[in-house]
């Protein structure tokens, strides 16, 4: 018998709450966590090891973020592909959240206090795209991970050498939403207006520095 409503909005609000609190949760994937198998490297300093987990956090807390925005997109898909593709595209970015928590754990930082915050703004931003229409809708995830991109390959110039396995998880963090970018262009996504570009660049400097410090 398929789940009532009632039991897949209590699911929903469970895994809400782990994602926010920083609790890792099993994925479809389960991909062994790229800094596993990393060379070891000297080992950061500790002034290193604190930024390393804040810039961790930041990551983390982007990936709250690309959780609400599906969720949302899911939520207001005009077909049930689209639907059932955000749902998808979610719980695959799973192993995501687990590797930033493996990270900041490892550095002793924990998530951002925002993070409820961040879900419960990205889940109205992502309804508001699905409304708009597929096309627009696979747009923003498209435009999204695109800066997500930019914002990686920022952390990349910005993390220690001296740390090659926080290193390792971002590198793959990175091939993985070119992937996602990708998929979202070939899937039919229009290229969002200028505007609109720029006022996501714009929200997402406040989720990378609220989330550094707090
Ligand atoms: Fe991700
Ligand atoms: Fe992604």
């Amino acid at each position: 018998m398929p789940p009532s409503f009632l039991e897949m909005a209590v699911q929903h609000f469970d895994r809400a709450l782990r994602t926010v609190a920083g609790v890792a949760q099993e994925g479809p994937a389960n991909r062994a966590a790229p800094d596993a198998d990393a060379p070891q490297g000297p080992g950061p300093s500790s002034g290193e090891t604190q930024h390393i987990g804040r810039l961790m956090r930041v990551n983390y807390a982007g990936e709250v973020a690309a959780q609400g925005l599906y969720w949302g997109q899911g939520l207001t898909a005009r077909t049930p592909e689209v639907a059932e593709k955000m749902d998808t595209a979610a719980s695959e970015e799973q192993d995501h959240l687990n590797w930033c928590i493996r990270r900041m754990d490892a550095t002793g930082v924990g998530p951002s206090v925002l993070n409820p915050l961040w879900l419960a703004g990205s889940v109205t931003l992502g309804a508001a795209a699905g409304l708009a229409g597929d096309r627009w809708s696979l747009g923003f995830v498209a435009e999204t991970e695109r800066q997500v991109m930019n914002h990686l390959q920022g952390h990349l110039g910005r993390l220690p050498d001296t740390d090659p396995a926080t290193r390792a998880v971002v590198e793959q963090m990175y091939l993985d939403e070119r992937s996602h970018a990708e998929w979202a262009e070939g899937a039919g996504g229009e290229r969002l207006p200028f505007p609109i570009r720029a006022a996501m660049t714009v929200s997402s400097k406040f989720l990378t520095n609220g989330s550094y410090w707090t």
